[in-house]
């Protein structure tokens, strides 16, 4: 086992003014995850350590934190790929959202501007009795889009959504391209209309941290500039469209 120092921010708002780092000692092995030791260090050294954590699967999204300055789902990395020459890593809470306790951010803003996009499926009213017909080459277009699980890791990494408060995020148009880009889905006038301003496609300025800390590898920029395109020619892709879902049933 090696040793490390894992340096975590504290806060309590019931006695803290500000946020602090606290070190503490811990042993690891190649395996031992960033969890496992934040889980390690709640067990054995301080019970009041707050963070979220859920699946351990890199699945459900809620242990998205900051490591070395870079946000990272801590269950799915070796602490051994994160400890720096000097034996030391450091953990914050994910940039730009209210911290609520220790690692814990207050996530209102990210979904308040997720349900923006109105991130639901709107079918057309003709539904089939069996399933819709998609073409393989339509459903590779959605796949990127549907491995997103919604951890927070691009919003929080994304200067413009951390300093324009109204910005709707990398995560809700990654997750509007998904609809908008389903030949089922009806909704692509409400749902172009609320995104076609500076508030929404026109915010992007392409910077990349979403992409970099993006867990699934996933590209919200590309998605963005899809959704501007579709934008412009946003009648013929309309039209379109409503040729296209005559042929679903
Ligand atoms: Fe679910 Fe990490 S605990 S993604």
């Amino acid at each position: 086992m090696k040793q490390a120092i894992l340096e975590i921010q504290r806060f309590n708002p019931d006695v803290d003014q500000k946020p602090y780092l606290q070190p503490f000692q811990i042993s690891y092995g190649p395996d031992t995850t960033i969890l496992d030791v934040l889980e390690q260090i709640k067990l054995e050294q301080d019970g009041t350590l707050t963070y979220r954590r859920s699946c351990r699967h890199a699945i459900c999204g809620s242990c998205a934190m900051n490591v070395n300055g870079r946000n990272q789902l801590v269950c799915s990395q070796p602490i051994a790929n994160h400890v720096r020459r000097n034996g030391r890593l450091t953990i914050r809470p994910l940039p730009f959202l209210p911290v609520i306790k220790d690692l814990v951010v207050d996530r209102t803003r990210f979904w308040d501007q997720y349900l923006r996009v109105k991130p639901w499926l709107m079918p057309p009213a003709d539904v089939p009795e069996k399933e819709y017909r998609v073409t393989p080459e339509e459903v590779a277009a959605l796949q990127e889009a549907e491995k997103c699980i919604m951890c927070g890791a691009c919003f929080s990494a994304c200067p413009i959504a951390g300093l324009t408060p109204a910005y709707i995020g990398p995560h809700a148009l990654l997750k509007l391209y998904l609809r908008v880009a389903a030949p089922r889905d009806v909704g692509i006038s409400i749902r172009l209309d609320e995104v076609e301003n500076q508030d929404g496609i026109y915010g992007c300025r392409t910077a990349t941290p979403c992409i970099e800390d993006c867990p699934k590898g996933l590209n919200p920029t590309q998605a963005i500039s899809t959704l501007r395109q579709m934008a412009l020619k946003r009648q013929k892709f309309e039209e379109k469209r409503r040729q296209r879902q005559t042929q679903l049933v």
